[in-house]
């Protein structure tokens, strides 16, 4: 894996030369976010396994993209199934490069509710295990394989991109578990990256916005107006192709570390 590549000419030679040879995991790849993900990792070239849950989907997708591409079973709450999709991921190249793009389960409660009885414990622990306790138990056995392989050139051996949302900073009515949960992606951000400098590894994440996954395909004109009425520009959902591309240069731009890329054309949620 080159080095950032600046040609004579004073142009960064960006290339998928950055991903030649090398080898991908996307958590919750079988996803909205995540398939976007995969499909444009291995478009670069690189080996990508597709860690999620969903078996169908993920089946075929890893069909579909042939070569390179394999779905691993995998919960990111089980650290054994993490490692079994990390080590099918070293076997498709020199591992570097980690996306945590799952989601799952979600509770929307008001912290006190209509009836004055208390939010639910438990939907709250449950949302915290999987955005946040989730994206950790991937970001830390990611890193340390990563960790484990041989520097490039410039001392970089690879880099991480999780995913947060634009909730980790605006809260909605209702979202108090969710909103902690990306918060606590946001925070991870900095001091993972400031943790594993000295292993050479980068970590970014991308905040975004209300995007076009699949889910939104059945919402109605309705609703679609009214989740895109708070965007200033452009007056739309953000595409999962957008969000891969955010990532893709996440990973490859070598002094971006550390930062949370909002990816949400400018929009900032109200409060409901
Ligand atoms: N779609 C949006 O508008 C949006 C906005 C902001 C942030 N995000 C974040 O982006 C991420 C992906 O969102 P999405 O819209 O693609 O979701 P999605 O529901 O389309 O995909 C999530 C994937 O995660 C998988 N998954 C669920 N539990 C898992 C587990 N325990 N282990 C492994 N995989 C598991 C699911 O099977 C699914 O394939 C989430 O973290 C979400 O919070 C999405």
């Amino acid at each position: 894996m080159p080095s950032t590549n600046i040609t004579d000419k004073g142009v960064i030679a960006v290339t998928a030369a950055h991903f030649d040879g090398a080898s991908a995991i996307v958590s919750g790849g079988a996803g909205g976010l995540g398939a976007a993900t995969v499909r444009r990792l291995h478009a670069e070239g690189l080996g990508v396994v597709i860690a999620d849950l969903a078996t169908d989907q993920g089946e075929a997708l890893s069909h579909e993209l042939g070569e390179r591409a394999t779905f691993v079973r995998t919960d990111v709450t089980d650290p054994e199934s993490i490692t079994t999709a990390l080590d099918a991921a070293a076997a498709l190249g020199d591992f570097r490069f980690g996306v945590i793009a799952h989601g799952g389960f979600g509770v929307l409660q008001r912290i006190v509710q209509r009836d004055g009885s208390p939010a639910d414990l438990d939907g709250f622990v449950k949302t915290i295990d999987i955005y946040l306790n989730g994206t950790f138990n991937v970001l830390r056995l990611a890193a340390a394989k990563i960790a484990a392989g041989s520097p490039a050139p410039s001392g970089e051996r690879g880099s991480i991109v999780m995913t947060a949302s634009i909730a980790g900073y605006e809260g909605q009515i209702g979202q108090a578990a969710y909103t902690a949960a990306k918060a606590g992606v946001i925070g991870l951000t900095l001091v993972a990256a400031r943790d594993l400098g000295a292993n050479g590894i980068r970590v970014n994440t991308v905040a975004p916005g209300t995007m076009k996954t699949p889910i939104m395909e059945s919402v109605g004109e309705d609703m679609l107006a009214k989740l895109t009425s708070g965007v200033p520009f452009p007056k739309r959902l953000g595409l999962p192709e957008e969000y891969a591309d955010a990532v893709a240069f996440l990973l490859r731009n070598e002094y971006l570390n550390g930062e949370v890329l909002r990816l949400d054309g400018a929009q900032r949620f109200a409060p409901k």
